[in-house]
Formats: structure tokens, sequence, C-alpha cells
């Protein structure tokens, strides 16, 4: 595959991003890129996932290069020159081979009118990037490369804070590992990793995380076929602890796909007197089935609506139910970068209504004594302890149990932990127990 196409490629599939017609992570691992050469695919995925994380910033620049905006039927080039303007700008690419390469695929993209155009923006940008990043910066959506609505919310959410929240969804994901401690301690696969020769260390909030310095397919990692190793953020891998498990307990894992949460679930808990995973999405159970069996572990599985109990509660209730809840997964934002263009305020209300439901209906499913652990990757208050405040005022036999750590921060209600460079991802908890 020609770098010629692959330019034309990452246009396209962020042209559908912008289209809402997928996720980044679908869109870009389905070319056939994703198939050919490891190099060509790792600059395709680098060249889209950065193009979005820079989305804002690389928007204002283009409006400065442009004097006419292009037209709709024109959106496939204005993602071709945002890709330009990102890998002149962010990639250690030779300028030449960038400007060439980026002019070169208007003609995949059927567009060899523009060639000259794209030619003299790449060209005005490198000769005047300074001046023209600075004129793009007066705007913060530019400086902060996010839109302005969440710059806003997470400015009024975290007052002391947010300008790091914002840095540190601009940076890559650190990969981070969950050792299977069903299987194998975390020293010994350090061990592990160290004769591979993968550098890495221990996480230091979660016992079974651990962060690799350089990240790496999953598979060529010692132990990951025969499920000694998951991928999973280290904030997540708290749950399992803050669920207080123990053997015996009767567990309901309520939006459980693709089922990290559950496996790690399993991989802590030697014998559950019970474990049901319930997801509404069919396809995304798939993953959930896939990891079960590669980590050689069982549990009952549902396609079902958790919120209508009706349907599916067979009324044995649960010791523990973990409600990781569909949220904005503002807390993630550097793992998926295209939540910055894709996600929208008017969104939130949405979503506020479905957490609030699925808490109210689950409630029912809780034996008395029993423990809901209520969890979001989002970093809005307004998906997190406003929810939990209000869930609190309707129902008199919750009680809010503070949860005691060194880590995050104390909300009141639940504890916060936002998104660290080279550490954990954002993520909030609260654990409600039935009186
Ligand atoms: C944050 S994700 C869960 C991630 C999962 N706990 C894990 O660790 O892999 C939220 C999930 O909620 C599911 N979901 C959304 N609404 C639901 C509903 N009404 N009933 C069941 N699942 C739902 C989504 O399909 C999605 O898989």
């Amino acid at each position: 595959m020609k770098q010629l196409s692959l330019r034309a490629h990452a246009a396209l599939i962020l042209c559908r991003v912008l289209n809402q017609e997928g996720s980044l992570a679908s869109l870009a691992s389905s070319t056939p890129e994703s198939r050919s050469k490891p190099q060509d695919s790792a600059l395709l995925q680098e060249i889209c996932f950065g193009t979005c994380r820079w989305y804002f910033q690389l928007e204002a620049i283009l409006r400065l290069l442009i004097t006419k905006p292009l037209k709709d039927k024109d959106a496939d080039l204005r993602c071709l020159l945002l890709i330009g303007i990102y890998q002149l700008h962010y990639l250690r690419v030779p300028e030449y081979a960038v400007v060439n390469e980026t002019v070169a695929a208007t003609q995949a993209l059927g567009k060899q009118w523009a060639k000259g155009l794209v030619n003299a923006v790449l060209r005005n940008f490198l000769r005047d990037s300074a001046n023209l990043l600075e004129r793009a910066n007066a705007s913060q959506e530019s400086r902060y490369a996010h839109p302005l609505w969440l710059i806003k919310r997470i400015r009024s959410a975290w007052p002391d804070h947010w300008e790091e929240v914002l840095a540190a969804n601009n940076q890559h994901p650190p990969m981070t590992l969950r050792v299977n401690s069903s299987k194998i301690s975390r020293a010994e696969y350090l061990q592990l990793l160290n004769q591979a020769d993968v550098a890495a260390h221990p996480g230091t909030l979660a016992a079974t995380s651990v962060y690799l310095e350089v990240p790496r397919p999953v598979d060529a990692l010692p132990g990951s076929r025969e499920g000694l190793v998951s991928v999973q953020d280290e904030a997540s891998q708290l749950i399992p602890g803050l669920m207080l498990l123990d053997n015996g307990l009767s567990i309901l894992d309520a939006c459980a796909a693709p089922g990290g949460k559950t496996c790690h679930i399993l991989e802590s808990v030697r014998s559950p007197a019970r474990i049901l995973a319930i997801d509404n999405d069919e396809r995304r159970l798939e993953r959930l089935h896939q990891n079960l069996s590669r980590l050689q572990l069982s549990a009952e599985v549902l396609v079902a609506d958790a919120g209508a109990v009706n349907d599916w509660w067979d009324m044995q209730p649960f010791d523990r139910i973990l409600l990781d809840a569909p949220c904005s997964a503002t807390g993630i934002i550097r793992r998926h970068p295209d939540i910055k263009v894709l996600r929208r305020e008017s969104d939130l209300d949405k979503l506020r209504q479905i957490q609030a439901g699925l808490l109210d209906s689950l409630w029912a499913c809780l034996k008395p004594g029993g423990v809901l652990l209520y969890s979001t990757c989002s970093v809005l208050p307004e998906e997190n302890c406003d929810i939990v405040k209000v869930f609190l005022a309707h129902h008199p036999d919750a009680i809010h149990e503070v949860i005691q750590a060194d880590w995050g921060v104390e909300c009141g209600l639940g504890r916060q932990l936002l998104p660290l460079p080279d550490g954990n991802d954002g993520f909030y908890f609260a654990r409600l127990r039935k009186s």
C-alpha cells in the first residue's frame, strides 16, 4: 500500500468520523492499511488520532490559511488539509515528504484541481507557522484543543485542576495492563516482562496494574494468549476492591460489555455464588464472551436493558451490583480523542437521564445490606456526584459510604480520579449501601 493512499485514507476516515459515521477506533482499524505493513498502519493511526486530538487547533490554523471557505462537498479536502498541517506541526516526518504526499493524495480523492491549493496552504503554514499558531491560540478552543463548552464545564468543575486535565487529555495515553492475580503475581509478571526485554513498572493505585514504558501489541506480550494479562486502565482496576468483594456473594455487573470489569471481578473472587453480566449491546457482548474465553472464566451473560428489570430479573437479590454507567467518557479523551469532536453538550442531559434511571431501577435488585458501586469514566460532576445526590434524596434506604483512600479527590459524595499524564484515566466511584 503506497503512502499516497495512506494520506487519502486518513482524510476519508477523519471525514467519516466528523460525519458521525462511526468511532475513530473502529474506522481506523478497518481500512486496508491496517492489514498491510505494520509501519503504515501505525502511521495511519497516528495521523488519524493525532488530527482528532488537535482538531480544534488545526481548524483554527486552517481558517487563517484559507480565505474562501471550502464547499461542503469538499469536506474530504478540508480533512486532507487538517492532516497535512497536523503532520507538519506534530510529526517528525520530513516536510517535503508531508507536502508531496499530501498534495499527491488529492488525486486519490478525485480532486486534482486542488493540488495547487493544498500545496499553497501547506507551504504557507511552513513559512509562518509560529505566527499562525500564536494567532490561532488567541482562542481557547485552539489553545487547549477542546470544544469551548467542554473547556467551560471542566474549568467550572475543577477550578484548581482544569488546565492539567485538558493537558492530560491531549497526551498519548499510557499502555496499562491488569495482571491476572488468580494465575500469577504482579512481581512474577514484571519478571516475565523483564526477561522479554519489555520495560515496565508497577502502578501505585491498583495492586494488579503495570505500565509499559512503550506501548506494544498486546499479543506480543508474554502470557497474553494464556490469559496472564489484559489491557485495562489503572483507575478501573480499583473496582473489585471498592465493591468489597468476597467469596459466596452474588454479583451483578449491570453494564458489562466489553467485560474488562466482569473479568477482573472473576479474577479477584475465586468462588462467587453467582455472577451475572448484562448489557443491551449485543455486539459489545461478543467481546465480553471473547474475553471470558481467553481468560478461561465463566459468567452468566444476558443481552438486556438493565433498566427494565422486570424483563430479566429472577427476583433473587444481589449482594453486590456494579453500575459502570454509560457516560460522556470525558475521563478517557486521550484514548478516544474523537470524543472532542463527536460529543455535544446536549448529550449530557440524555446521559444523565439514563444514569439516574439505571440507578433507580437497579436499586430494587440489591439485597438489604448489599453494596452498589456507581462508576463512570467521566470527569463531569453532572454525571457523577450530582446523580448520586438526587438518588440519595429519593431513596431513604440508601447510605452513601465514604471511600477512604489516598488517591483522587473526595467529592463529598464519591471520589474522583482525574486523568494523569502517564498515569490513570479520569474515573468516578460512589459506594452506596442498602440499609
Ligand atoms: C462504560 S461502558 C461499560 C464498560 C464495562 N463495564 C467494562 O468494564 O468493559 C457502558 C456500557 O453500558 C451499556 N449500556 C448502556 N445502556 C444500557 C442499558 N440500558 N442496559 C444495559 N447496558 C447498557 C453500553 O452498551 C456499554 O457497554
